[in-house]
């Protein structure tokens, strides 16, 4: 049987940077930005995007198109020796899909209850009280917010259910330029507001004394997150795309066009924030209780709203369907189970655990694993260890294993592709710059040195 695949050159874009496009740049960055000292820690982000990020986003994804298969075989069947212990990447990959998923369908899920809410009723107020109020009583009510999980999981499984080409590229080549319009529209409108310069001089004026070992952390985790890599993600959809895709140039785009994503999103959100008197360091309540203060005091507010949630759930959509892409790729090619069974294990899997992440703010709110409930200690674990140990690990194979001339083949499409400069530069960097980084700032960052 042939396996299925991205058929287009626009397809396999659209699907990538819907991974990478999510949740994380609208939810996390903004807030993350605003609580760790706007520009000096955009700066740090972006150093770990290039030096970090970049490079394993294009190992994992020419081992995936070599290999053409799952994230845990792939790191079985390409190395020669110590197969069972490469493939913990895939295995550790798979687990962190789960763990991610658990708390991401939960804010998904607050997502789309509130383009409902913006469609059906006025939940707008000038007054954070109301608007915190509005949010509290939907994450406060067990079964709602299980609700709207519920929903978000059935979405996205379906679309998984239809397959990589069918399923994942016709629905991502449809949302990933709608996402664009409605950002566009909303960042010309805050840009326009009377105190945007204050926005952006919060964005983009640094202060270096925010920084230190935890906070190098955290942007290197966003890193990891934001490009969906270090956890086998990257190399199941490599595993889809066509071999004559310039692999190099593909990454490079998608980390581009995610960090523009991520900037449009700041600058929609902080020029806002600055006009209307709020505190850009409202944690990840930002989304939910901020914006809608914000868009109530604005003409056509209504509007931009919904418009602002619905690309937030489509930016969540396509990051969900490769989440779950790599669990279910693992359990149809491995267990030889079909589609549909492997898409409803996963998701009976998530049902579960997802109910953890969510009941943590109102049932289980007062159990705690090293002070963080389960909401937070998955997302802690998934972002800040399982990618980077996943991230460094691919480095390590790609740049000491594997061996330079099959990533000089593979990358240039068996010299078909003139990008041998560019080759030797990410494979420099991958091998001596990448590794070394991951290693010391996890140790630092955990403490453990
Ligand atoms: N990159 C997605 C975001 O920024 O929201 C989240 C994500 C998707 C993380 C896929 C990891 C992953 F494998």
């Amino acid at each position: 049987m042939q396996r299925d695949g991205f058929k287009t050159r626009f397809g396999i874009l659209a699907a990538t940077l819907g991974s990478a496009v999510g949740l994380g740049n609208i939810w996390k960055f903004p807030y993350m930005t605003g609580e760790n000292g706007g520009a000096s820690f955009l700066l740090v982000y972006l150093l770990s995007t290039f030096l970090v990020g970049l490079p394993i986003m294009i190992s994992e994804l020419v081992l995936g198109r070599t290999a053409k298969a799952n994230a845990i075989t792939t790191y079985y069947q390409l190395p020669k020796k110590n197969k069972n212990f490469w493939s913990l990447i895939g295995i550790g990959g798979v687990a962190a899909a789960f763990l991610i998923l658990a708390f991401y369908t939960d804010v998904a899920g607050w997502v789309y209850a509130y383009v409902y809410k913006t469609i059906t009723a006025n939940i707008l107020s000038t007054s954070p009280e109301e608007t915190s109020k509005t949010f509290g009583s939907l994450i406060s009510t067990p079964l709602t917010s299980l609700f709207w999980q519920w929903l978000v999981l059935g979405v996205v499984g379906l679309i998984i259910t239809m397959g990589a080409s069918k399923g994942i590229e016709r629905t991502t080549k449809k949302l990933m330029p709608l996402l664009f319009l409605f950002l566009v529209i909303i960042v010309v409108r805050s840009l326009t507001l009377p105190k945007a310069k204050e926005g952006l001089l919060f964005l983009f004026s640094p202060d270096f004394s925010k920084i230190n070992a935890q906070v190098v952390l955290l942007a290197m985790g966003l890193a990891f997150f934001k490009l969906s890599i270090g956890m086998g993600t990257m190399t199941t959809y490599g595993s889809y795309f066509r071999d004559d895709a310039n692999i190099p140039a593909t990454a490079t785009k998608v980390m581009l066009a995610d960090l523009s994503v991520s900037l449009l999103a700041g600058l929609a959100i902080f020029p806002a924030v600055f006009t209307y008197g709020y505190e850009p360091q409202a944690g990840p309540s930002l989304l939910f209780i901020t914006i809608p203060a914000i868009f109530a005091s604005l003409p056509g507010g209504r509007i931009f709203m919904l418009l602002f949630f619905l690309l937030a759930s489509f930016a969540a959509t396509g990051a969900m369907l490769s989440l779950l892409e790599v669990p279910v790729a693992y359990f149809c090619e491995s267990k030889k189970m079909s589609r549909t069974k492997a898409t409803l294990l996963s998701i009976a899997i998530l049902v579960v655990l997802g109910a953890t992440a969510t009941l943590s703010f109102n049932v289980l709110k007062d159990v705690k694993f090293f002070n963080l409930n389960f909401f937070d200690l998955y997302d802690f674990i998934s972002s800040n260890i399982l990618l980077p140990v996943g991230g460094l690990l691919i480095a390590l194979f790609a740049g000491w294993t594997w061996g330079k001339e099959k990533i000089f083949t593979t990358l240039s499409n068996y010299n078909t592709l003139n990008n041998q400069k560019i080759i030797s530069l990410y494979y420099f960097v991958l091998k001596y710059i990448t590794p070394i980084l991951v290693f010391i700032i996890l140790l630092k960052g955990l403490k453990l040195f």
